[in-house]
């Protein structure tokens, strides 16, 4: 099949290559033309492991293509991709729908034949019906249905989750449009990966309820980390306890210092105001945001009390940036936040992230961004894990603890044992644990 992909964002990236990756012909388009020029010479803009492989193979069969113009790749497209941003519209906490629209538009004056548009750019419910009218009023003579596919594409895990998910959900009245689809997943469907064919509405909101609910989990467990603080419980027991009852589920259950990234803040706003315009209000996702944000801003408390209420003059070394390991995405990650109030406080940082220095670059001020974990805990007053990277799983404590001012651990992401590092001279904190 022949599928057209408009954005080569993260979600335009991975989903065109990995259609590729399954046999079909994909062109990529993008407006940015030095962003395709970059990746028509083998430069990936993102940070995804396996992806660059995967881009350069698929290249070098023919079957993946990057391009600034999209009129042919869309005049003989069988599905045409909407992968474009959405991001939260200033001041009301809205999805911006501005690219999609655009996109709409364009693909309608191009289209030839029936052709499936696909939506996998996450977006309100309802906006399936909008794009339709748009490429209805711009091209009467059009052939064509609008389906809602959205992804579920974690960063760090992409390619296995697009290659291996749970479920693939295609919603659309078009049995025609349904085809097509069923054609593009086949790979998958072979294995006998759900496919859940629905509505287009029920499909956009499934994409926001999926972010939120599992928004919701991460809240409710760093909640319950708090209480185990109070009440000289352990989280992760706690975790493992409830995890195991089939229908809680063992995953995102790890206590932390809340969440972060391109998706589940942007998604849980996003869908509150969807509640609030419906007149039908999601206290729950409502207070998750609520919560959520005062989290972060706490942790660097957290690191303040635990240095005895004063980190003025003290040197902190941060290890991991990125909100989560695998990704140099900076987007509201709780480091942000962290360095902020620990600076404001009259700490200076000096930090390590394997791959998101660059991103934090332009975020951050009078950080000393260093050449590795130990440079960074050079001469510090204490250490703090904020991402979970799996090279600061087994650090060697005893050079950590050599090169400490003094031996001083905050763990915001429970990596390290509080016995162990007790055993090892360590002065240690972490979330939720009191043993
Ligand atoms: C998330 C979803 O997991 C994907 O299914 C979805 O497709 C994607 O958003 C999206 O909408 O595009 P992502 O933001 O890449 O993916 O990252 P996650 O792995 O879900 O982590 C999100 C945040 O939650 C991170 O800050 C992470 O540290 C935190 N988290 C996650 C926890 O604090 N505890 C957990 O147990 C799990």
């Amino acid at each position: 099949m022949r599928v057209a992909m408009i954005g080569t964002g993260y979600v335009g990236l991975v989903s065109g290559t990995c259609f590729a990756d399954f046999g079909h012909i994909v062109t990529c388009i993008d407006k940015d033309s030095s962003k395709i020029d970059a990746l028509n010479s083998g430069e990936i803009p993102i940070y995804e492991p396996g992806l660059q492989e995967l881009v350069a193979e698929n290249v070098a069969n023919d079957r993946l293509f990057f391009s600034t113009d999209a009129s042919d790749a869309i005049k003989q497209a069988d599905a045409v991709f909407i992968a474009v941003g959405t991001p939260t519209r200033r001041g009301d906490g809205h999805a911006d729908l501005s690219y999609v629209y655009a996109a709409a538009e364009e693909i309608a004056g191009l289209i030839e034949g029936f052709t499936v548009i696909v939506t996998k750019s996450t977006v309100p419910v309802g906006t399936g019906d909008e794009v339709e009218a748009i490429i209805k009023k711009t091209n009467p003579d059009a052939n064509f249905a609008v389906v809602s596919n959205p992804e579920f594409l974690r960063e760090g895990a992409a390619i296995n989750d697009f290659k291996r998910p749970d479920r693939v959900v295609v919603g659309t009245d078009s049995e025609e449009a349904v085809e097509v689809m069923r054609e593009l997943y086949r790979p998958l469907y072979l294995n006998e990966t759900p496919i859940i064919v629905t509505r287009r509405r029920t499909s956009e909101l499934i994409k926001y309820a999926a972010n939120a609910f599992l928004a919701v989990k991460i809240t409710f467990i760093n909640e319950i980390a708090d209480l185990c603080e109070k009440v000289g419980a352990n989280v992760q027991e706690v975790s493992r306890g409830i995890g195991l009852d089939n229908r809680i589920g063992s995953k995102f259950l790890h206590a932390g210092p809340g969440y972060g990234g391109s998706c589940f803040p942007k998604d849980t706003l996003a869908l509150s105001r969807i509640g609030t315009e419906a007149n039908s209000p999601l206290k729950i996702v409502d207070s998750v945001i609520e919560v959520n944000a005062a989290r972060k801003r706490r942790m660097a408390d957290k690191v303040i009390s635990f240095m005895g209420g004063d980190v003025k003059g003290k040197t902190i070394a941060l290890l991991g940036l990125a909100f989560k390991p695998n990704t140099d995405d900076m987007r509201d990650a709780p480091s942000i936040d962290i360095v902020s109030k620990l600076q404001e406080a009259g700490a200076s940082i000096r930090a390590y992230d394997p791959a998101a220095m660059g991103e934090a670059g332009h975020i951050m001020k009078d950080v000393l961004f260093c050449d590795g974990p130990y440079h960074a805990i050079e001469n510090s007053d204490v250490l703090v894990i904020v991402t979970e990277w799996d090279q600061f799983r087994a650090l060697d404590l005893e050079r950590v603890k050599s090169l400490l001012n003094t031996p001083k651990v905050v763990d915001l992401r429970n990596i390290y044992k509080p016995d162990y590092m007790s055993e090892r001279g360590f002065e240690y904190t972490s979330i939720g644990r009191a043993y």
